[in-house]
């Protein structure tokens, strides 16, 4: 049992309609802490008739028994400065406003009269303000006061036959979120309870079994707590009832912003609903006030409309399609926000098992994702282009993924927010169709891009539109990857799971062919089938690991075709054969022996390239870094430099304000790794190559180029390390010094 320490003693508390209900527990609660207690009650009926003296005096004779002080007031609140009156003739001050009092008249509101509209408002609106006006000058005077207001469900959400009530209890959230803005520097704190409770009000509507657990005295601790001298919480929204207390606030959806030198319609509203309404893209905030509520606004003044008109029209009247055009066009760009929780998901979702800790443990020192992952942060952006804008008569029922082609820049950290912006590649004419093939860049926060998807389509019906037949070479992504006639080199076989397809289309794609039969029996197959960059994930997470050794800079790219859809359950089996820097594979399913990714390869770099050109024991043997490998070297002389170049108190200083003893990691492109140190600890500092020579506090990974920004000031240390940029073992709090330290050392310059 918590100790009654939160007391009122000579405080000074007025609790209107405190003749019953949750008031009659607010007051004796009060009284029973040491509080002087105002209850204030007319004594009428709940819905405003008649008046008594009754009901305030007998919570009197309660909170006196009880050994408390408390005197009755009987007048409306609509009276409320003769309630501040009693309150200032019985004890000499107020410090304290609980604004409880409240009716009801409830009617449809076909059927509302004035008179029940404004009967409501009066009780509850001005009957708050009255009180509270005549309160505002104590306690701006005495620089104290506490506030609560009693708003009501049925004002935040809407109660049918309630339109008065909501309406009214409504603008008494506003009151107070005003209040707690202009009382804030004369230390009076107005917050808002939206109760649930039985009391004569509410035993009508609630069957008995609820009435028992709904005590106002379950409300009531959160008042005492909220005027609690001690509490800073101020303007805020609280439900609370049967012991449960939440908090409550606005959420805005990132939204759309039109241009704002065009003529907005309604149809441009239509387009973008979906967007305009989307709460869970990643983009939605929480405003706490007018400015921040405006932040989307302003930051639309700048808005201005790349003109329309200009944009290539790709689909003419007669059907004909202008491919340069539509490369020409350009869409726009999706945010994906993933955590680590994301990477786990799709390795999952693409066989990783539970004792592949490298893919489902975000501990495990190589923690990350199988890099056929980049497919995922493009795929939404893939999906947003408007097929209809570029192709004559297009229908998605009619569209089949024939290739993929992910190149990877840079390896993705374990979370993160990458944008990804798709664009028009080529649309060829095949007659009976088209191939439309999409591209998209992604890149990470810092702008630098991360990967290259490229995504073609056959799309039955949407040929003849006379363009050309056959594309252009880009290289990897249009090789034609032949196996070789002998026996492949490496052969992996893994048996898919019957939940597969289940599990994969959590990672993004939610077409529902994947899971509902019915889908499935729409577009012709007998169960719901695997996603073909399910498939491409399970055969790229095999090359991973066989050539890559699981290190994702050596994974250049990966380009599939999609012979053969998959049924979730079957074996499949990747078979891999190295020819130069490329491993061209094909994917089989067994128990249907047929191939079901065809004309696929990857290509190496890095160390995976090392490692089979040198002999087997020269690769087994950590690569030594040549001299000149690291460009982060200059950066480490420039730092020793720097605190050579320091007085000796300087240093000694720093080493006094520092206190630790910095060791990095450093992985250069060639997948090459060295060692350096910072000693803030010991002596005067020192700085140098190798290992620290004693134990170091925190040790940082870092890659070499991130390195030389994180030196020269260009990148920030603090997102570099939330977006898994640097990777920190030991006193993560002193990693949090090293901005500090690398701006401090390279000043001295
Ligand atoms: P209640 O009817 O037991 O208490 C309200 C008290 O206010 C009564 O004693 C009544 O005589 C008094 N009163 C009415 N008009 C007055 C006036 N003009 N001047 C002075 N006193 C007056 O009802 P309950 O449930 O305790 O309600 C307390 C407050 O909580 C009300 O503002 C109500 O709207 C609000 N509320 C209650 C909920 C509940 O579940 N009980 C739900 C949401 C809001």
């Amino acid at each position: 049992m918590a100790a009654e320490n939160l007391r009122f003693d000579g405080r000074v508390v007025i609790v209107t309609g405190a003749g019953g209900g949750l008031g009659r527990s607010h007051a004796l609660a009060f009284g029973a802490r040491g509080a002087s207690v105002v209850v204030n009650d007319l004594g009428g009926s709940t819905t405003g008739e008649g008046a008594s003296s009754r009901a305030a005096d007998v919570v009197v004779e309660e909170i006196r028994a009880a050994g408390g002080k408390a005197v009755a007031n009987y007048d409306s609140v609509l009276d409320g400065e003769k309630i501040v009156e009693t309150a200032m003739k019985a004890f000499g001050r107020v410090d304290i406003v609980i604004n409880n009092a409240g009716i009801l008249k409830d009617v449809s509101f076909a059927r509302m009269t004035d008179a029940q509209w404004d009967l409501i408002f009066q009780v509850h609106v001005d009957g708050a303000y009255k009180v509270l006006k005549a309160a505002w000058p104590i306690f701006r005077k005495q620089k104290y006061g506490r506030i609560i207001n009693t708003t009501s469900a049925a004002g935040i959400y809407g109660n049918f036959g309630q339109a008065n009530y909501s309406a009214a209890k409504l603008a008494l959230v506003g009151l107070t979120q005003t209040l707690a803005l202009e009382g804030k520097k004369d230390n009076i704190h107005c917050n808002v309870i939206a109760p649930m409770a039985a009391s004569r009000m509410t035993e009508t509507i609630l069957p008995p079994d609820m009435l028992q657990s709904l005590k106002p005295e379950m409300v009531t601790p959160l008042v005492e707590y909220l005027c609690h001298e001690d509490t800073t919480e101020n303007g805020s929204i609280f439900e609370v009832g049967a012991g449960f207390v939440g908090k409550l606030r606005w959420e805005r959806t990132g939204g759309h912003g039109f241009a704002i030198d065009k003529t907005l319609l309604p149809e441009h509203i239509q387009d973008k609903w979906a967007k305009i309404t989307d709460f869970e893209d990643g983009r939605a905030t929480h405003p706490t006030t007018t400015s921040e509520s405006m932040e989307g606004i302003m930051a639309n003044f700048e808005n201005v409309s790349v003109d329309d008109s200009a944009r290539p029209k790709v689909v003419s009247a007669d059907g004909k399609v202008d491919v340069e055009a539509a490369k020409s066009l350009s869409f726009d760009s999706d945010v994906f926000e993933y955590s680590e929780r994301d990477v786990i998901l799709y390795n999952l979702g693409i066989g990783a098992k539970r004792t592949d800790l490298h893919l489902v443990y975000e501990n495990n020192d190589a923690f990350g994702a199988v890099p056929t992952f980049g497919v995922i942060p493009s795929f939404t952006a893939m999906n947003a282009v408007p097929f209809g804008e570029i192709l004559p008569s297009f229908n998605p029922m009619m569209l089949l993924h024939g290739e993929q082609y992910l190149e990877i820049i840079k390896p993705f950290p374990t979370q993160g927010k990458l944008t990804s912006t798709p664009y028009v590649v080529d649309i060829l004419d095949k007659g009976k169709g088209c191939v439309v093939t999409i591209g998209v860049k992604t890149a990470d926060e810092n702008g630098d891009d991360i990967c290259v998807n490229e995504f073609t389509m056959f799309i039955r019906g949407s040929g003849n539109f006379g363009g050309k037949k056959e594309g252009t070479d880009r290289g990897a992504a249009t090789a034609v990857n032949q196996v070789p006639s002998r026996k492949p080199d490496h052969v992996v076989q893994e048996k898919t799971s019957e939940d597969q397809a289940a599990l994969y289309r959590l990672s993004g794609d939610w077409n529902p062919l994947h899971i509902d039969p019915d889908m499935a029996a729409v577009g012709g197959f007998d169960v719901p089938i695997l996603h073909g960059l399910c498939s491409f994930g399970i055969a790229g997470k095999h090359i991973f690991k066989t050539y890559c050794n699981n290190d994702a800079a050596s994974f250049k790219n990966i380009k599939v075709r999609f012979a053969k859809t998959v049924n979730p359950g079957e074996t499949l089996e990747t078979s891999m054969w190295r020819e130069g820097n490329k491993v061209i594979f094909q994917v089989r399913s067994v128990e249907r022996d047929a191939i079901i990714i065809s004309n696929a390869a990857v290509e190496l770099q890095g160390e995976a390239l090392k490692a089979a050109a040198a002999a087997p024991a020269a690769a087994a043997a950590p690569a030594a870094a040549p001299a000149g490998a690291f460009k982060s070297a200059a950066a480490f002389d420039q730092i020793a430099a720097g605190i050579t170049a320091m007085s000796s108190a300087d240093r000694q200083a720093q080493v006094k304000k520092i206190k630790g003893i910095f060791q990095f990691d450093i992985t250069n492109e060639a997948g090459q790794s060295t060692q350096y140190f910072i000693d803030l600890k010991n002596g005067e500092g020192a700085v140098g190559a190798g290992p620290a020579k004693n134990k170091p506090d925190v040790v940082i990974a870092v890659k070499d180029a991130t390195f030389v920004e994180l030196a020269s000031g260009t990148a920030n240390a603090q997102k570099l390390f939330m977006s898994g940029a640097i990777k920190v073992k030991g006193q993560v709090m002193l990693a949090t010094k090293l901005g500090d330290v690398l701006k401090a050392n390279k000043s001295k310059l």
